[in-house]
């Protein structure tokens, strides 16, 4: 479900040719589809209308600025995790009330700015973490919400790296905690808690996963609610993980999770409870595609290297999570013209290459043996669903200054983040400063100066 179609051999971004945003944009560049990104929130909104959900929109799957102004815009508010995000969040004009603050490791600055820019909810990880924003709450003379983020233990079934509803993780507290944490916290006067906050995972394509981790949590409220003879709850997270395409048809769309979901929540929903979402890769990864230019074919032994302009500097998901990425010239003649996009295609012609990228690293790779139509120098390669965790997880490794991005709406091209330059790389490193002159003394050594093995090892 994307804008991104191949007609008479020639790939499309919306109304516009691939190669003529390449050749505007320059290469390697992150293209993002509007009319994608709306439709994905649109059909999410439609999906889940009857429990009237915030859906905020998870910034670190694709945080420029214009990708949030775009969903901003149909009313989505924003799952944040930093400072950075939160300041991502404002720039594109979303009510910082209508975010959530995630995050095993909020600093006490970033509480500050969450409590001065009236954060709609934290989202809780630890007893040590409440206590540090109701103490900072306190001081500041700030009150605010909290959502206790509980680990139902649920197997999402997804990497290793992106599971997090399982007990063994750093995330959120276990479920048998999550009631004594009420008990104990549920009078605050600074941090009102008020919430349950869960994320299992990503992607989650296994939609019983959500059935399982909701009712986990039902059973937490009602165990709450009758522990305190009130109505504590007031809202639920259900968090991000809804999957993406990145072969044809591999995942569930956002009715097949609303049909399972929703009537477990519908009639508290309509009782008063507020409902939050926090996709990310839903609604982002099928929105973009990174265009990357052939710099060289080679040989070696067996194997053939397609070696791009972009590599894990650019993209870091193949390297990282081993990740499946769809990847195709975006000019080819008829007989290639992909039908749909997967792991094996089954066309004639087509060579076996590995995809590479300039970096000096054996796993700089966006596939490994995979059979592409014959590619040269200069051809254009699409690299598809890369809008989620593409241009947010891309890095300066190697001294690579990060790739422009672009978006598409209609006919209408816009460079929405210019490259870095070399300037850009260097800038922070252009005027040191000096911390400390001299050394520093050394315990219990009067008079030595400088790096006494004691000053080094403390
Ligand atoms: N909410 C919380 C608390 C999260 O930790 C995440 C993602 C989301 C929402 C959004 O998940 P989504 O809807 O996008 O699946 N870099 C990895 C994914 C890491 C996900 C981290 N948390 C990847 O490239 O697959």
């Amino acid at each position: 479900m994307d804008h991104f179609r191949y007609h008479e051999g020639e790939l499309w971004c919306d109304e516009l040719r691939a190669s003529e945003v390449a050749e505007r944009a320059g290469t390697p560049c992150y293209v993002y589809s509007r009319a994608t990104l709306v439709d994905h929130y649109d059909r999410l909104a439609a999906a889940f209308a009857d429990l009237s959900p915030l859906i905020c929109y998870s910034i670190k799957s694709c945080g420029n600025l214009a990708v949030c102004r775009t969903l901003a815009e149909r009313g989505a508010g924003m799952d944040l995790v930093s400072g950075g995000e939160l300041h991502r969040a404002r720039l594109a004009g979303v009510d910082p009330a209508r975010c959530v603050y995630a995050g095993v490791g909020k600093t006490d600055r970033e509480i500050r700015e969450a409590l001065d820019a009236g954060i709609g909810w934290f989202n809780v990880e630890s007893e040590a973490e409440f206590e540090n924003i109701s103490a900072i709450a306190s001081v500041h003379g700030a009150r605010c919400r909290a959502a206790l983020r509980v680990n139902p233990d649920v197997d999402p079934r997804t990497h290793r790296y992106t599971t997090t509803g399982k007990k063994e993780t750093k995330f959120g507290v276990d479920l048998e905690r999550a009631e004594a944490f009420f008990d104990r916290y549920g009078d605050d006067p600074a941090c009102r808690l008020c919430g349950i906050h869960l994320h299992i995972g990503s992607p989650v394509y296994r939609v019983e996963a959500y059935v399982e981790s909701v009712t986990r949590a039902l059973g937490l409220v009602d165990r709450i609610e009758r522990v305190r003879g009130r109505r504590v709850v007031e809202m639920l997270d259900l968090g991000g993980g809804f999957g993406a395409d990145y072969e044809t048809e591999q995942s569930p769309v956002a009715s097949d999770y609303a049909d399972r979901i929703v009537p477990l929540l519908a009639d508290r929903a309509r009782d008063g409870l507020q409902v939050v979402l926090e996709p990310g890769r839903t609604i982002s990864a099928n929105a973009g595609i990174l265009l990357v230019r052939v710099l060289y074919v080679k040989r070696s032994g067996d194997k053939t290297f397609v070696i791009c302009d972009g590599g894990m500097n650019t993209l870091m998901r193949p390297c990282h999570y081993d990740a499946f990425h769809f990847i195709w010239p975006a000019a080819v003649s008829g007989e290639h013209e992909p039908t749909r996009r997967a792991r094996e295609m089954d066309l004639p012609g087509l060579v076996p290459v590995d995809v590479v990228g300039p970096i000096c690293e054996t796993g700089d790779f966006f596939a490994i043996d995979r059979a592409l139509p014959p590619v040269k120098r200069g051809d254009l390669l699409a690299v598809f669903a890369t809008g989620a965790y593409g241009m947010s997880m891309a890095n300066h490794y190697n001294s690579q200054p990060l790739p422009t991005e672009v978006m598409v709406d209609g006919d209408r091209l816009t460079r929405i983040r210019r490259a870095e330059t070399y300037d850009d790389l260097t800038g922070p490193e252009r005027n040191p400063e000096v911390l400390v002159e001299g050394g520093t003394k050394a315990h219990g050594h009067e008079g030595t100066k400088g790096r006494s093995e004691s000053s080094v090892s403390s």
